[in-house]
């Protein structure tokens, strides 16, 4: 038994996804959250840079807060640093681009499936390579046929609070214009922020196509990691939560009570230190 916390990051309020779901599972453990919203977004920047954002924040949460796990709630940062992670530090680290293609890859009928995200998620490939390494086979062993899009914009949505209203309407029906025309009948939303889009993804691509967000599946994995290593926490009492961000704490605060509810009433400020060029801290 462990009762140190576990760690969870994102470029911002999108991760809150995924801690919604872990919270919901697992009650009885402690949680650090940091949400890196000074560097915000991570979508349109280099894959380098994310990889050091996310070096930053896990030595950050190893060293400083003795998390006994990682969750990297941001597929951006997945697709980008996840394995160089695993390599660098010595706590389990969850992502949340393979349990969200095991998802997609459990509900779809038809094998043809889609997955939106950022342009950083998408260009990286990661997903196309997580389909691979399942060989591109559904659970029932039909083939997969994927189409993928970068959906620029809706994040930016999401962190001004705009998850309703023609604007995001008619943004997001452009965007997915290619998983429309690919005949999906499941999409994976790739970008933790986008479950808070869920409605307007939903009216666009129709009723008969099913919505799949990695939170749950990512969830369940961290549950996994945590009974097969004897690393759950010893007391039965509900775990606390801790909110750090490193922009505004009163902004971070304000619009993650609305996104995520009353619980996240107060967050503290985290100022990373500066990176010079080149350097993976
Ligand atoms: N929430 C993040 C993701 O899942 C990305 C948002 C951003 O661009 O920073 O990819």
């Amino acid at each position: 038994m462990d009762d140190r916390p576990i760690g969870m990051f994102d470029s911002g309020l999108g991760g809150l996804t995924v801690a919604r779901a872990l919270i919901d599972l697992l009650p009885g453990e402690d949680l650090v959250y940091v949400g890196d919203t000074a560097r915000f977004p991570y979508g349109p920047r280099s894959l380098d840079e994310v990889r050091a954002f996310a070096s930053q924040i896990t030595r950050e949460m190893v060293e400083e807060e003795g998390v006994k796990l990682v969750v990297v709630a941001c597929n951006t940062a997945t697709a980008a640093a996840l394995e160089g992670l695993r390599y660098r530090f010595d706590v389990p680290l969850v992502g949340v681009i393979d349990p969200g293609v095991r998802a997609l890859l459990s509900v779809t009928e038809t094998g043809r499936v889609g997955v939106i995200g950022t342009v950083g998620t998408i260009g990286s490939g990661a997903y196309q390579r997580a389909v691979e390494a399942r060989r591109s086979l559904t659970l029932s062993g039909r083939p997969v046929t994927l189409t993928c899009a970068a959906c620029p914009g809706l994040v930016e949505l999401v962190e001004r609070g705009e998850t309703q209203g023609d604007g995001a309407l008619v943004l997001v029906e452009r965007l997915l214009a290619p998983v429309r025309e690919a005949g999906v009948d499941s999409l994976l939303l790739g970008c933790t922020h986008y479950p808070y889009l869920a409605r307007i993804i939903g009216e666009v691509m129709g009723p008969g196509v099913v919505l799949v967000s990695s939170a749950d599946e990512t969830a369940f994995e961290v549950r996994g990691i945590l009974s097969e290593a004897g690393l759950g926490r010893r007391t039965a009492s509900a775990g606390s939560q801790r909110w750090i961000s490193s922009g505004e704490a009163g902004a971070f605060v304000r619009l993650g009570h609305h996104l995520f509810g009353p619980e996240l009433d107060q967050a503290e400020h985290w100022e990373p230190p500066v990176i010079c060029r080149g350097e993976m801290p």
